[in-house]
């Protein structure tokens, strides 16, 4: 920290490290420049050693001097180095930029950072604010850079991006609300979507400005991640950035930073860390949600999540909501542990739905004399009760042990003339016993007709006091609303299924849903299927 540096030391010392080396050099710096006042050579020298140790001291000098109205206008939060450090380490996983552009390049601490994971890159700024600028060349200059580094003081989405040279962009967009956008910025966004063929809105805050300028300018095989406000996820304004995201953008991840641990001096909201490849359409995208700065030090991990969900979806946050240290409890198999790259939610692989629910199961499920009398083909042997899952242990062989359901087609003329009687019968009895004047019957189609689910492959229960039971459904047994059947989306061998079942049975724990009093546990279809569950590839092991 250099606490007490006035506006004109603090230029000053930042003209002493070396500020004017630096290519780029401006008209508004040059009149900064001209308010310089007199400054220690002490003061100078330790400024040199502590950003020579990593540490920005006129960074922090300027958040100090500038009171937060006036940066929250500008939208100047700078980044701590935990985040800065992870989102480039991911960058030297995925990209080797010939140059790194940040975008609003503050006291330039991601290009700093980039320097040295980027040894043969050229490190560009873009920063409208000049007394920021200035300290970014000072902080360049102190650290050897004046060679290779560029600060340019202008708006980002006027500087001339393109290039031939492949680029990484990195940084911290400002956040700033729409209402201190100037109209023609917002004409200037609405136009820049259509281009891409995307509708926008024009309520968008300036970090969807940042990626609309990034996506128009970049060019393929270009790579990028910005921490922005969380919040595009799931707002109206974000659709554009969303349906960009899955587009030409080429997101490959998203990784939600909780405000707890962002040690973000002045943001109590999430924030989200977008990772991208331009024009790379991935099959899928890595959610990940970070908890504690330990999280940090890697933005790899996390679960896949298909696009076609993103796609569905209106709203990502949901999706990011089980995928972190939480995601990990969810996950907690007592078998052989799967890396948590490997993990996807249940919802990628099935979907989940809950049995049928008859409105008057006394009349429905049929007792013994009844199936006598009725047809076979309106009966339907299926699991009932949720202790005929959990004996069954983890695989349904037979129906044998099973009630039978009545389930008749709407249109009664399908049937066999054979079999009108005896279903006339059971009509005139079910009357008599109300089952027509039941909510669900007075909500069917018709009222007969309960229209059970085809059999699921694999059959769950989800409530009990104990953990679901998870079984592999081979005799093909219907289920009432006492169980969740899980249909695959995706083709699944049966080692695949035998896999899933055996991964959930052993890896899904009580404390896992939600427990209600007296300690019975259970899972909503939407719920189960945030479980997390090795990817298809690995799931036979
Ligand atoms: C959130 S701060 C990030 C600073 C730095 N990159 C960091 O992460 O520590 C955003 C920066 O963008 C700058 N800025 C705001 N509007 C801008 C614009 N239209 N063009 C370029 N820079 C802008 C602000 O002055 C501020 O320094």
């Amino acid at each position: 920290m250099t606490p007490g540096l006035s506006p004109g030391a603090l230029i000053a010392c930042a003209l002493r490290l070396g500020a004017d080396r630096i290519a780029g050099w401006s008209a508004r710096e040059a009149a900064l420049a001209r308010m310089a006042t007199e400054v220690r050579s002490g003061t100078v020298r330790r400024l040199h050693e502590q950003i020579r140790s990593g540490e920005d001291p006129l960074g922090q000098a300027f958040i100090e001097l500038r009171p937060p109205a006036a940066r929250r206008e500008l939208g100047a939060t700078y980044t701590p180095a935990v985040i800065v450090n992870a989102m480039l380490a991911w960058a030297g996983g995925h990209v080797a930029p010939e140059r790194v552009i940040d975008p609003g390049a503050g006291s330039g601490r991601f290009l700093l950072s980039a320097a040295g994971m980027f040894p043969e890159a050229t490190l560009i700024g873009v920063e409208i604010d000049p007394l920021a600028a200035l300290i970014a060349r000072a902080n360049l200059a102190a650290a050897g850079l004046a060679g290779r580094s560029h600060i340019a003081v202008c708006d980002y989405r006027e500087f001339p991006l393109r290039s031939s040279v492949r680029t990484l962009f990195i940084g911290n967009p400002p956040y700033v609300r729409h209402h201190l956008i100037e109209a023609r910025w917002k004409d200037w966004l609405a136009q820049g979507w259509r281009a891409l063929g995307i509708r926008a809105s024009r309520l968008a805050g300036l970090h969807v400005h940042f990626f609309l300028a990034t996506l128009l300018g970049a060019r393929t095989g270009d790579a990028g991640a910005f921490i922005t406000a969380a919040e595009w996820l799931d707002v109206n304004y974000g659709a554009a950035l969303r349906q960009g995201f899955l587009g030409d953008l080429g997101g490959q991840g998203i990784v939600a930073v909780e405000p707890a641990m962002t040690a973000f001096a002045d943001a109590a909201t999430t924030s989200a860390i977008t990772m991208f490849r331009i024009g790379e359409r991935a099959p899928r995208v890595r959610l990940r949600r970070l908890k504690s700065i330990v999280d940090a030090a890697s933005l790899e991990g996390g679960h896949l999540v298909s696009r076609q969900r993103l796609e569905r979806q209106s709203r990502w946050s949901q999706l990011l909501r089980g995928a972190g240290a939480s995601s990990r409890a969810r996950s907690c198999s007592r078998k052989a542990p799967v890396a948590s790259g490997d993990l996807v939610e249940l919802g990628e692989l099935c979907r989940v739905h809950r049995g049928q629910a008859t409105g008057a199961n006394e009349v429905w499920i049929a007792a013994a004399q009844e199936a006598c009398a009725l047809p076979v083909n309106v009966l339907f042997p299926s699991v009932t009760r949720a202790r005929e899952l959990i004996s069954a242990g983890r695989v349904l062989r037979s129906l044998e042990r099973l009630r039978r359901v009545v389930d008749l087609p709407r249109d009664l003329d399908e049937l066999e003339s054979s079999a009108r009687r005896p279903i006339e019968v059971f009509l005139r009895a079910a009357r008599r016993r109300g089952a027509h004047r039941s909510y669900l019957a007075r909500h069917r189609r018709a009222w007969w007709s309960v229209e059970l689910r085809a059999p699921a492959p694999i059959l769950a229960t989800y409530m009990a006091r104990r953990p679901p039971a998870f079984t592999r459904n081979v005799a093909g047994a219907r289920h009432l609303n006492i169980a969740h059947g899980l249909y695959p989306r995706v083709a699944l061998t049966e080692a695949q299924l035998m896999g899933l079942v055996d991964y959930l049975s052993t890896g899904v724990r009580v404390a896992d849903g939600r427990t209600y009093a007296g300690g019975l546990t259970k899972f909503e279809p939407r719920e189960m299927e945030r479980l997390l569950v090795p990817r298809p590839e690995v799931l036979p092991a």
